[in-house]
């Protein structure tokens, strides 16, 4: 059982702006422009911006020469094929995607993406380079039914199922509880490290617990620049998955600066 050393240790803090579906190409190339200018000095932190699909190549271009690195929202778990409308891992990586995020709670409820799904597209982003950012976190009706931990413990065994240990460094996680997305509650620095801890320990479970001292997870719910600094300081919470104050420029750069 993982003994929780609470310590950093070698965790780099990453901070990755989820700008959901929105900003036309040219909306992403300006907001770009204004936060490159915002972060440079940041060094000890690594900056990771998720733009839609189709903005993802010019904000490759735009983030040329700086500190920052691209992510996409989802991906198909094959690399081509009959399948209509969807993106592969091996597009993304053509594209310069260093991470893809994997399991948001929106692709879960409205896209009805499953726990297996979810482990597919892990394994085959992990096969084709890409460094997933999984996503797990309890709904409102589970957090009052006494379920987080059952929820965030499932969710993680089922995405890590079958991954290799010499891959599960590669990994990141982030908790997002699902009643803290988009409502301005925050689950409180302390509640979210207490979840985050938990889900360190499955993963010391289903690796060991080097592995669970070595992986990122970040938490992500309505976090803003005036909330950042409190959840930063906790223990095991080793960066955030941003969603509304990403999408502008200088809130993003002072979440960063947090
Ligand atoms: P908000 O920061 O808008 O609550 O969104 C969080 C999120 O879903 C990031 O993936």
């Amino acid at each position: 059982m993982y003994s929780g050393r609470g310590e950093r240790g070698l965790r780099r803090r990453i901070i990755a702006g989820n700008w959901k579906m929105n900003k036309t190409v040219d909306e992403a190339v300006t907001l770009i422009a204004d936060l490159k200018g915002l972060v440079k000095d940041a060094t000890d932190v690594e900056i990771v911006v998720s733009p839609p699909f189709t903005a993802l190549g010019a904000v490759r271009e735009a983030l040329r020469g700086s500190n920052i690195e691209l992510a996409a929202q989802n991906m198909h778990w094959e690399n081509e094929g009959a399948f209509t409308g969807e993106v592969s891992p091996r597009m993304l990586r053509n594209l310069g995607c260093m991470y893809v995020i994997l399991g948001h709670s929106e692709r879960r409820t409205y896209f009805g993406e499953t726990d297996e799904g979810v482990n597919k597209k892990v394994k085959s982003a992990l096969l084709n380079g890409l460094l997933p950012i999984i996503c797990v976190g309890e709904t409102l009706k589970e957090r009052e039914e006494g379920k987080t931990e059952e929820v965030v413990t499932r969710q993680t065994k089922a995405a890590l199922d079958g991954i290799k240990t010499n891959e599960a460094e590669r990994i990141v996680i982030a908790y997002e509880p699902v009643w803290a997305i988009g409502t301005g509650r925050t689950a409180s620095a302390d509640e979210a490290n207490r979840v985050i801890r938990i889900i360190r320990s499955t993963v010391a479970e289903v690796f060991n617990s080097r592995i669970a001292d070595e992986v990122r997870i970040q938490y992500g719910g309505s976090v803003k620049p005036g909330n950042a600094r409190e959840l930063f300081g906790q223990s095991d919470i080793d960066g955030a998955l941003v969603g509304g104050a990403s999408l502008n420029a200088s809130d993003f750069a002072a979440i960063v600066k947090a």
